[in-house]
């Protein structure tokens, strides 16, 4: 069975993802009564956050209590990209971490990553085959419910793959520009309408200021 997934983003309101205006955590602080059992980001996400290796004296310690309550945070890095996931178990903004991985994920990096204690999810020969390993994050877990804290490219990939059910935009009260692929649904050109997701209004409101939070339903075939 597969789990109701949110995308859950904040844009400008020219759908740029970057250099917006400081809101204070608004894209945090406007979900912090959702009901959810796990995030989901990719590995730019992760190294935007992370950039710093771990260093070898926090590798050395014991993984981190968590407190319990704190949703699940599944991590997709098929390439082993990631060397930062002691600081990630750190962190007080989720619970335990699952990496979503492929068989074309180099095994010793699986290995590093599974000796800290992290739970991993193989689904797919190139890139996770994101349908199969939700899948198995709700068989594992019984997860019902997962949010997005992720950039356009994964949120390509869900959407492209027909995996979201819900979009949840905060729409920043700025203009940013630019020319660079930094919008909320990265994934290649379609040729005509066909492939355009139709949304269905759930909600719109005016939460804080000038920010306007848009709801919609993914109207699915
Ligand atoms: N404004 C907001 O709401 C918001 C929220 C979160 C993050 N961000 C920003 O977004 C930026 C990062 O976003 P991004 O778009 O560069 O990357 P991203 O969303 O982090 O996505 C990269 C991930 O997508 C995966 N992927 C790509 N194509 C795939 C496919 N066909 N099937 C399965 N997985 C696929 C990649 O997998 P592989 O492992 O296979 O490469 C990689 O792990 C950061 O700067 C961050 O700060 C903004």
């Amino acid at each position: 069975m597969l789990p109701k997934v949110i995308l859950h983003t904040e844009v400008s309101v020219d759908g740029r993802m970057d250099w917006m205006l400081d809101d204070g955590f608004l894209y945090y602080r406007a979900i912090a009564d959702w009901q959810v059992d796990a995030i989901i980001s990719g590995s730019n996400t992760m190294l935007a956050a992370y950039p710093e290796t771990d260093a070898p004296e926090m590798l050395a310690a014991p993984a981190p209590e968590k407190a319990p309550g704190l949703q699940r945070m599944l991590v997709v890095d098929s390439q082993g990209r990631l060397r930062c996931w002691r600081q990630m178990q750190q962190s007080e903004w989720w619970g335990e971490l699952t990496l979503l991985c492929s068989n074309a994920t180099p095994p010793e990096y699986v290995a590093h990553v599974k000796s800290l204690g992290v739970d991993v999810i193989v689904a797919g020969d190139d890139h996770v085959d994101l349908r199969a390993a939700l899948e198995e994050v709700t068989a594992r877990y019984g997860v019902a419910v997962i949010r997005t804290d992720s950039g356009g490219t994964l949120h390509g990939a869900l959407l492209r793959a027909g995996l979201v059910d819900e979009v949840s935009v905060l729409l920043n009260p700025c203009l940013v520009g630019g020319i660079s692929p930094r919008s909320t649904f990265v994934a290649p050109d379609l040729s005509s309408q066909e492939g355009a997701i139709p949304l269905r209004l759930l909600e719109v409101s005016n939460i804080e200021g000038d920010i306007i939070w848009l709801r919609y339903a993914v109207s699915k075939a």
